[in-house]
Formats: C-alpha cells, structure tokens, sequence
C-alpha cells in the first residue's frame, strides 16, 4: 500500500515537472505575480465596463435634447479595440512631457500598453540623456525586465563591446526601446503595442534630442522609419526619422540577438558602426 501511494506520488510529481518543462519551453519561463491572476475575468471586466452606458450617456437619454457622446473608435485588423483610445491617451500624455522624468512618470502612470500587464518593471532608458547619439532597439527582453533596463542581458553585452570598438560607451550615447514592457515569452511586440508606445517614443527621441539615431533590428526599423523592407536589405542605410517638424538621421543595423545566433552576419554590422563612426566625424561628433 505505501509503495502503491509513493508511486502515484512519484508520478504525480513526474507529471508536474513534465507539465512545467513544457510550460519553459513555450516561453512562459518566468513567473509574472506572486498570486494567480485570472485573465479571462479580468478582459471580461473591461469588456463589461467598455460596453456598459456612460452615467452622462443615460442621464442624458433622459434629457433627448443634449447632443450624444461621440461613439468609440471602431475596431480595424490593426487596431484591436482600446488601441486608437489608448494611441491618442499616449498622444496627449507624452505632449504634456517637458523632460525625462516627467516622461518616464506619465509612462509608469499610463495604461494603455497590454504588454505592461505581464510585465515586472518598465523598461525605460540607459546611457547619457545628453548623448548626441541615441540607440533603438525592439522590446526589452527577461533581463532587461528584471532590471529595468534595456540591453542588460546577452545581447545588450555584445551591443556595448560592439559600440566601444568605435569610442561609444553608455557614458556617450543613450539607449531605449520601441517599447517599454517586456512581451511576455519574448514574443515580437505586434503593430497595436508599437503604436500605443509610438508617442512616447517620438516625444523620448524629441527631449534626448540626438544629433544621430542607431536602430537596431529589423523591427526597430520598420516600426519607426516605416521601411516594409527585412533587416538585410534595410541595414546600413540612412533614414529619416520625424518628429514633430524635426528630422533625425538614422543607421539601421542588425539586432545583436542575431548576431548571437549568426555570426558572419557580424562583419555587416561592423560596416554599420563604421558608417556610423564617419558620420559622426563628419557631423564633428566627439564621443
Ligand atoms: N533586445 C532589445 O531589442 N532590447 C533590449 O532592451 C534587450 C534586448
């Protein structure tokens, strides 16, 4: 009998070990709260306070002679519903922003990011807010969202050893994401993440005020440079990043995540920073 009880326990626990390796391997590798959090109840509460009646929109059936609430944006296959809310919220908020910090508060304070919800810290931005130059990368990956910080991990260690061949360090240049949250299994960030963080990323680029931009991966490029093109015919190109009525010269290259995984691919990238470093010479950039 309590040989038969240590085997079902045996198993019991096999099954559990098996069930969590399983869990590590779909990329859920981390636990995001320390109580079970019921996402299901949680959308069906938004969706429930979404589409209930405003109190003005009842008080005012009452009164027909009011004008109606303006109806809410609809939905279109590239932004779910909440995301035209959440862009022109992110919009008013990232304008109201006269420095840094007021700019990484109004982000602590906004809501509108999905990612934000599985996510342990906000990834906000590392280096020299006075750098002249002022790298992108895509989204903050397990470490970064450990420490708060981007390109802490891995990659970011390579993306530093690269940059210091050509004089940068995190002393003279500045470093952020096109997205403050870390997507839960290091999924790519889809287009309504993007444009909810757009905002604050133009506004980011806007008060660093950096005389030259490097965006790293392909992401990165087409998220704010609007090239539909793959990183490999992007890279090592120059483009012209707006905001507002201003124009940033950026360097597209390769994610350092890439490199990892394909190193002949490096010698390319080196082209980029050299590319860079000429540029900076010219534009009498001393790092
Ligand atoms: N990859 C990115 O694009 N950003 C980070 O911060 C880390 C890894």
């Amino acid at each position: 009998m309590i040989q038969d009880d240590r085997n079902v326990l045996e198993s019991d626990a096999k099954s559990l070990i098996a069930a969590l390796e399983w869990q590590v391997e779909m990329g859920a590798d981390d636990a995001v709260f320390d109580q079970p959090f019921d996402r299901y109840a949680h959308q069906a509460a938004k969706a429930a306070a979404r589409s209930a009646p405003p109190v003005e929109a009842s008080r005012r059936a009452a009164a027909p002679s009011q004008p109606a609430p303006a109806p809410r944006a609809a939905p279109t296959a590239n932004a779910p519903l909440g995301t035209a809310e959440a862009v022109s919220e992110g919009k008013s908020l990232a304008s109201q922003c006269t420095t840094l910090e007021e700019l990484r508060a109004a982000l602590e304070a906004f809501d509108g990011c999905q990612l934000k919800f599985d996510a342990k810290n906000l990834v906000f931005g590392d280096g020299n807010p006075d750098a002249d130059i002022m790298v992108i990368g895509e989204a903050p990956g397990r470490d970064e969202d450990i420490q708060g910080l981007p390109f802490v991990g891995v990659s970011g260690q390579l993306l530093d050893r690269m940059l210091s061949h050509i004089g940068l360090t995190r002393d003279s240049f500045y470093i952020t994401n096109t997205v403050y949250w870390r997507p839960a299994g290091n999924r790519t960030p889809n287009d309504g993440e993007f444009a909810v963080c757009r905002p604050f990323v133009e506004k980011h680029i806007e008060l660093v005020n950096p005389k030259l931009l490097l965006l790293v991966g392909g992401r990165a490029v087409t998220s704010l440079a609007g090239v539909t093109q793959g990183i490999t015919k992007s890279r090592g190109k120059w483009y012209d990043i707006s905001v507002g009525d201003q124009a940033f010269p950026a360097m597209a290259t390769f994610h350092p995540a890439y490199l990892l995984r394909n190193g002949p691919a490096k010698r390319f990238a080196w082209r980029d920073l050299l590319a860079l470093k000429r540029r900076m010479r010219e534009e009498g950039i001393t790092p």
